[in-house]
């Protein structure tokens, strides 16, 4: 290979059945969900490939996470704890509702919501549990669950992810997953929440569809609710790629076993474990864990500027929610606030480029290090 790899783009390039699709959602000229019914069975395909009863189309995964938190009751005055390493919407969402998110610490090996550092933190007003599927590896929801919350599964990153062979969306009482333009499957913008519960999701069809019930008439309003319905529009370009994940699963699997073996010969440079239990891993993100000790003690700052200059665009990841203010302070985070000193990413297009070039992000740390260190 002359130079460093050229990375894979995403989303890939649009399929014909997409087009097709699309197309057809255009001349029906029934470009919303209360008329054309892409979204409706769309949303039932993908709940079924989720190993849940129902589903409901969201304009994205913060809103979609917003109405499983309000299904299930939580509004002002409440507690929903979150782990203090994830994307903020997992918190934000929860401040949509109204409720206060409390940051829990997470494992140091994988990074994980820890469910005795959750344990710590229940008391009277917290209301549910948040699992975050994180990089795409399931939350341990077994242990999270016995702590008898609800629990709501963040599975944005996590299309296609099982734990103990059991589907992302099946692990929780409600999941919810993002289908904004760097998720596994995606139309741009999107969410869908899926449950097994069918006054949960009814529930959540009511709230997404300004407080409708299914029976009643088009002004009626039995509740609040908001105008949170997907296009039929992104319904057509989701519905194909239900066909395409697994393929694109296998192909990540790939990348990210070719990563860790070339890892192997970079002192200092380890991927961060999935959770035990997790039977497919989604590989939204690879994320390393990065010791300076090995690299001369350069901070990460310089790893990753040094890696960009090698054509190897990597992540810095999350600060640690515990440092935002609109999150309530549960405990201190040392850990989730330790990984932004220690911890990067390579994002999932990398991991589907072909062998040589996944192995090059590796060459490219130990050229990294050995300059670091000379
Ligand atoms: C863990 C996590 N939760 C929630 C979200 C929110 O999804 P969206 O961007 O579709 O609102 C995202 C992604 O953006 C995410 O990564």
């Amino acid at each position: 290979m002359n130079g460093p790899p050229q990375w894979p783009s995403w989303p890939p390039p649009a399929t014909d059945e997409q087009r097709r699709a699309l197309l057809a959602v255009l001349d029906s000229g029934r470009w919303g969900a209360t008329s054309g019914t892409a979204t409706e069975e769309f949303a039932a395909a993908f709940a079924g490939h989720a190993g849940a009863a129902h589903g409901v189309c969201t304009v994205n995964g913060t809103v979609a996470l917003f109405l499983a938190l309000r299904a299930l009751g939580v509004g002002p005055g409440d507690e929903v704890i979150v782990p203090a390493y994830t994307f903020a919407a997992s918190a934000t969402a929860v401040a949509l509702a109204g409720a206060d998110p409390v940051v829990a610490d997470v494992t140091e090996d994988t990074l994980h919501l820890d469910p005795e550092a959750a344990r710590a933190l229940v008391g009277p007003r917290t209301k549910a549990v948040m699992a975050v599927h994180l990089a795409g590896a399931p939350a341990d929801t077994e242990a999270l669950r016995a702590l008898g919350l609800p629990v709501v599964e963040d599975a944005a990153q996590a299309h296609g992810a099982a734990r103990h062979g059991r589907p992302a969306g099946s692990l929780g009482d409600v999941a919810c997953f993002s289908f904004q333009s760097s998720k596994a499957m995606t139309a741009g913008e999107g969410g869908i929440v899926v449950t097994g519960d069918r006054v949960l999701y009814e529930r959540v069809w009511a709230l997404h569809n300004v407080g409708r019930s299914p029976e009643g008439g088009w002004y009626d309003h039995p509740e609040v609710g908001w105008n949170l319905r997907m296009t039929e529009f992104q319904a057509a370009l989701l519905h194909p790629q239900l066909g395409l994940l697994d393929g694109w699963l296998d192909r990540r699997a790939r990348g990210a076993a070719v990563l860790a073996e070339a890892l192997g010969g970079v002192p200092g440079l380890d991927l961060v474990p999935a959770p035990p239990g997790t039977t497919r891993h989604t590989w939204h993100l690879a994320m390393l864990r990065y010791d300076s000790g090995a690299f001369g003690g350069r901070p990460k700052e310089a790893f990753l500027a040094a890696m960009a200059a090698e054509g190897v665009p990597l992540d810095a990841g999350y600060r640690s929610l515990s440092r935002v203010p609109y999150v309530k302070p549960g405990a201190p985070c040392p850990v989730a606030e330790a990984a932004e000193e220690s911890v990067v990413w390579v994002r999932q297009p990398m991991l589907m480029a072909d062998g040589e070039a996944v192995a090059y992000i590796a060459r490219a740390a130990e050229v990294v290090r050995r300059r670091f260190r000379a």
